[in-house]
C-alpha cells in the first residue's frame, strides 16, 4: 500500500516527479512551459452521515475521461488573459453555469508544481462556496459543454474514517489520482483545517514541505 507514509525522496515521489515552486517562479518559467490551473471547491456540510458521523465538508472533485480523479480546471490558453481567467473558463466548460455565481481569484490560490509531464506548471486553489452554491453547481455539472466527454462525475471527498479504520477517507485516497491531485487534496485538507484533529492523526498527513 502507497498509503499512508510516503517518505522524501521515495521512487513514488521521483516517479511523480513534481516539485513545488513558488507562483513568482513559475510565472518567469519561458514561453515553452504550458500553465495548467485546477480548483477545489468546497462547502461546510452540517450534516452527519448514519446520524452519527459528521460529513464536515462537501469537497469536489471529478472523475476523468482517463479514469483518474482530479480536479476541475484545465490549461490556460493564449485567450485566456490572466491565470485565473484560464480557470474560471475550465471551471464553465467542465462544471457548467453555476460557477458563474463566484469567481476564483488569486486570494483563493494554493501552490504550483513543476509537473511530471514535461514543460506544465500546475497552479492549484481552492475556493469556498456556501453549500447552496455548491449544491447548484452538482446539479448543474450534467449539462456542461464537457461533461461526458472531459468529465465523467463529480464525486465528493469523505473525509472521516470509519470504524474499520480504511472506510472513508484512507480507501478515497487509494483511487488513481492524475498529476499532483492526490497532494494537492491532502495539503488543502491540511491547510484550510478540513478535517477533525482526530482524523490528520490517523492519516500522519506530511507537515507543509
Ligand atoms: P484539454 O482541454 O483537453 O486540453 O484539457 P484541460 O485543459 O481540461 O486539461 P486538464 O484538466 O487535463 O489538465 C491539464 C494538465 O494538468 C494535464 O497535464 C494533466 O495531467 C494535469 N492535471 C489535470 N488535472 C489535474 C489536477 O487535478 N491536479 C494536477 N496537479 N494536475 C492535473
Ligand atoms: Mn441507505
Ligand atoms: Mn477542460
Ligand atoms: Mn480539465
Ligand atoms: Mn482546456
Ligand atoms: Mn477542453
Amino acid at each position: 500500500r502507497r498509503w499512508p507514509v510516503q517518505e522524501p525522496g521515495s521512487a513514488s515521489l521521483q516517479m511523480e516527479g513534481d516539485r513545488k515552486v513558488e507562483l513568482s517562479e513559475a510565472l518567469a518559467l519561458g514561453p515553452g512551459w504550458r500553465h495548467a490551473c485546477h480548483a477545489l471547491l468546497y462547502a461546510p456540510d452540517p450534516r452527519k452521515l448514519f446520524g452519527r458521523i459528521p460529513m464536515r465538508f462537501a469537497v469536489l472533485m471529478q472523475m476523468r475521461f482517463d479514469g483518474r480523479l482530479g480536479f476541475p480546471g484545465g490549461f490556460v490558453d493564449a485567450q485566456d488573459s490572466c491565470l485565473e481567467d484560464g480557470l474560471n473558463r475550465e471551471l464553465r466548460e467542465e462544471l457548467g453555469d453555476a460557477v458563474s455565481a463566484f469567481r476564483v481569484e488569486r486570494s483563493d490560490y494554493q501552490s504550483s508544481r513543476i509537473a511530471a509531464r514535461p514543460r506544465v506548471v500546475a497552479h492549484f486553489y481552492a475556493k469556498r462556496l456556501t453549500l447552496e452554491q455548491l449544491q447548484a453547481v452538482e446539479a448543474r455539472a450534467p449539462l456542461a459543454k464537457d461533461h461526458g466527454l472531459e468529465v465523467l462525475g463529480l464525486v465528493r471527498v469523505p473525509l472521516y474514517i470509519m470504524r474499520d479504520g480504511e472506510g472513508g477517507l484512507p480507501a478515497f485516497l487509494e483511487n488513481s489520482f492524475i498529476g499532483a491531485a492526490r497532494e494537492q487534496l491532502l495539503e488543502a485538507l491540511r491547510d484550510l483545517k478540513l478535517l477533525d484533529p482526530g482524523t490528520v492523526g490517523k492519516l500522519k498527513i506530511p507537515d507543509s514541505k
